[in-house]
């Protein structure tokens, strides 16, 4: 394992009596070469646990084997493993970003200036401005190439697209496919389905301090339920009686929607009985409709959140 962590707890002190609990007992493994998404919603503990790998802060009990070593005992030595993106990079704001990928560069060692212009020109990244200058996705992008430019064994990446446009998006998650071509190893977190879903082979849910669930995200897309929609001319028999069909919807006077799963069969004959069909369009579930249905357990957390279509 890349990354593996025992029965990892953090509980935040603040004031005399003031705690909270924001990572309990967390156990997870990160193999190598693998793309690790680790996602939940604002607030469930992803940047906490993060830090602990860092050793940014430490945590309150448990610990972190990171390539064999530890955590906070062998913080030095690891770091130059470890590629790093903080969730919020707070550089000096009147340094241009290319002196500060240079001091990086030299505090590190071996400053590889082609590879640096290379991911510059990939991202699509001006070097030569000051740091305060720089929108946040291109402070991100900065983020990202001082985390690559040393080729390491493993990322660690805190929400490294939240910022990125769409065009950006796909040029990171090339970047990422490419580190794991290599065998390299990618920990990254999200509050955004859709992103781990596009690149991540393994996803872990975290919420409100615990591990719900780890799932490949393969075996999640082909969870056994599609939704599908109709076009018909005419008379629609009612479909709500078919075996496999749940949640129907009459999107219009022409269109419904509903849910399937199962043989096609006892469908396909019950629409021979329809007027005329238009049009059939079958849709995977995203992840998020296979995580309400796998694992809520009815407290609400990812429901609030579920009005927002694509996060958690
Ligand atoms: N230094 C801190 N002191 C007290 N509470 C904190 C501190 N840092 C984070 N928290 C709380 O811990 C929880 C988890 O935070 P965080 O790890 O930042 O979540 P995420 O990165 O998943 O959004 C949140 O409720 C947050 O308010
Ligand atoms: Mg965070």
């Amino acid at each position: 394992m890349v990354i593996q962590t025992h029965n990892l707890t953090k509980i935040y002190q603040f004031g005399r009596k003031g705690a909270f609990k924001a990572l309990d007992n967390l156990n997870l493994s990160v193999k190598e070469g693998e793309i690790f998404g680790y996602l939940g919603p604002n607030g469930a503990g992803k940047t906490t646990t993060i830090r602990m790998m860092l050793d940014i802060i430490r945590p309150t009990s448990g610990r972190i084997e990171i390539l064999g070593m530890d955590a906070q005992r062998d913080s030095v030595a690891l770091h130059h493993h470890i590629g790093f993106m903080p969730g919020e990079l707070n550089l000096w704001k009147n340094e241009k970003a290319i002196n500060i990928i240079k001091y990086f560069g030299r505090v590190r060692g071996n400053l590889d200036m082609a590879y640096v212009k290379e991911l510059a020109e990939r991202l699509q990244f001006d070097m030569s401005k000051k740091f305060r200058e720089y929108s946040s996705g291109n402070k991100r992008k900065l983020g990202l190439i001082l985390a690559l430019m040393h080729r390491p064994q493993l990322l660690i990446l805190d929400e490294p697209t939240s910022g990125l446009d769409p065009l950006m998006q796909q040029t990171f998650n090339q970047l990422m496919r490419e580190i794991r071509e290599e065998g390299r190893t990618v920990f990254l977190s999200s509050h955004v389905l859709s992103e781990v879903q596009a690149i991540c082979d393994r996803v872990g849910i975290l919420r409100g301090g615990l591990l719900r669930a780890v799932e490949n995200v393969e075996d999640l897309t082909h969870a056994n339920f599609r939704w599908i929609t109709i076009q018909y001319d005419g008379h629609i028999p009612d479909l709500s009686q078919v075996a496999g069909v749940s949640e129907v919807t009459k999107v219009n006077g022409t269109t419904v929607k509903f849910r399937f799963s199962g043989d096609f069969d006892p469908l396909l004959r019950t629409l021979t009985q329809a007027d005329y069909i238009r049009h059939f369009k079958t849709q995977e579930p995203t992840l998020e409709e296979i995580f309400l249905a796998f694992y809520d357990d009815g407290q609400n957390v990812m429901n609030d959140n579920t009005k927002q279509e694509v996060a958690i």
